[in-house]
């Protein structure tokens, strides 16, 4: 299948709106991360989304929506719930915060909730996004348009990697600028519960949710995912990604562990430009630049993961975390994932050269 490439322009996000509504698979870009698109009530569609992405299909999938109504017309929410909800999507939307309701009997079909009497709704932060939805008449399933397992796509070339050939379309509109995925809150429950840090921190949302649950439980392997890439292995690189503590001297780190690195090899070093900037000029460091802050290390964080995994010869890469504060915490949960927690040590280290 040849994999058409879409600007965000009205008349390219008509002509990605009539593959959608032809029952293709359409990527297209939010604020957070790309998702994969298909239109929600096909279920053909929709089971093509997991076969593409090679997805479980017991993880349920995100419904995107252009606006707070189209969300609201498959949900079956108490009057409270209901005053939550608005509250929250006329403070939040559109933008990163996936909300899990309890949905009408029957509204959304078993491929897209996994059989769950919930659904996760989230309208992005990007016009062409819910225009591209708009167009379409119908809410989209999102799940983010990366093979499964690997780093979610910051940009169109990403998808492009993992998914070109198999599905009809990409909208491009360049980088994402977030970089991290939506933080999801769960309102279904008496006690609403985020079950995935993103951009909209506990901060924010406990003016809104002063009894909201931060702390995750962890799924077992037979039960069905309630939290978000808890049971599946998420954000691998090829590379072992080690983790540097966020109190010690990173520079400092980095040059001991080059003294231990054999001649002909190398190593990676994510990092701010700051700490760059400090590291020697040797040719066995493959930089990848982070950026200035948090905000710019989340929006590239991705990006750099795949870039390692198109230099084979990094076989270890070294980052430091940071502390898990506001924007923080969402970084070091994708951190975590993708370095299998693993922190630096020399004798790890040495190993794995
Ligand atoms: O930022 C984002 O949320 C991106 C962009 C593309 O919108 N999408 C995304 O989708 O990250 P995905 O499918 O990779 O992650 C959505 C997560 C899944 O891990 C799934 O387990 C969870 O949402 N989820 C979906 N429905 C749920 C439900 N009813 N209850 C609890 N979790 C749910
Ligand atoms: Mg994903």
């Amino acid at each position: 299948m040849e994999t058409k490439l879409f600007s965000t322009h009205s008349s390219d996000l008509h002509a990605a709106a009539a593959l959608l509504r032809a029952g293709q698979l359409v990527a297209f870009p939010t604020e957070t991360v790309y998702g994969l698109g298909a239109i929600v009530t096909n279920d053909d569609a929709v089971a093509g989304v997991y076969r593409a992405k090679g997805r479980p299909s017991d993880n349920p999938l995100i419904v995107t929506v252009s606006d707070a109504e189209m969300a609201m017309s498959y949900t079956n929410l108490t009057p409270e719930q209901t005053q939550l909800a608005q509250q929250l999507m006329s403070h939040f939307w559109p933008g990163s915060l996936t909300l899990v309701m309890p949905i009408k009997t029957g509204a959304l079909s078993q491929q897209v909730t996994s059989g769950l009497a919930t659904a996760a709704f989230r309208c992005p932060n990007l016009k062409a996004t819910r225009d591209l939805i708009r167009f379409t008449g119908s809410p989209l399933v999102g799940p983010s348009a990366n093979t499964s397992g690997k780093p979610s796509p910051t940009t169109a070339e990403h998808v492009y990697h993992d998914l070109a050939g198999k599905i009809a379309g990409i909208v491009n509109a360049g980088p994402t600028t977030v970089g991290l995925e939506s933080s999801i809150v769960d309102i279904s429950v008496a006690t609403p519960s985020l079950l995935r840090p993103g951009a909209v921190t506990p901060t924010e949302l406990k003016p809104f949710i002063p009894n909201l649950q931060t702390e995750h439980h962890h799924v077992g392997l037979h039960e069905i995912p309630k939290a978000p890439g808890m049971k599946y292995k998420h954000y691998a690189p090829d590379a072992q990604l080690l983790l540097v503590d966020p109190t010690a001297d990173f520079v400092a780190v980095v040059q001991k562990a080059l003294t231990k690195v054999p001649g002909d090899q190398v190593i990676g070093v994510l990092a701010l430009d700051q700490q760059l900037a400090l590291l020697p000029d040797s040719s066995q460091l493959v930089a990848y630049s982070l950026g200035t802050d948090i905000t710019t290390a989340s929006a590239r964080l991705f990006a750099g993961l795949r870039y390692y995994d198109l230099h084979p010869q990094v076989r270890v890469a070294l980052i430091q975390a940071v502390p898990e504060e506001g924007l923080g915490a969402a970084y070091m949960n994708r951190l975590r994932k993708a370095a299998g927690n693993q922190s630096y040590q020399a004798a790890t280290f040495t190993q794995l050269l």
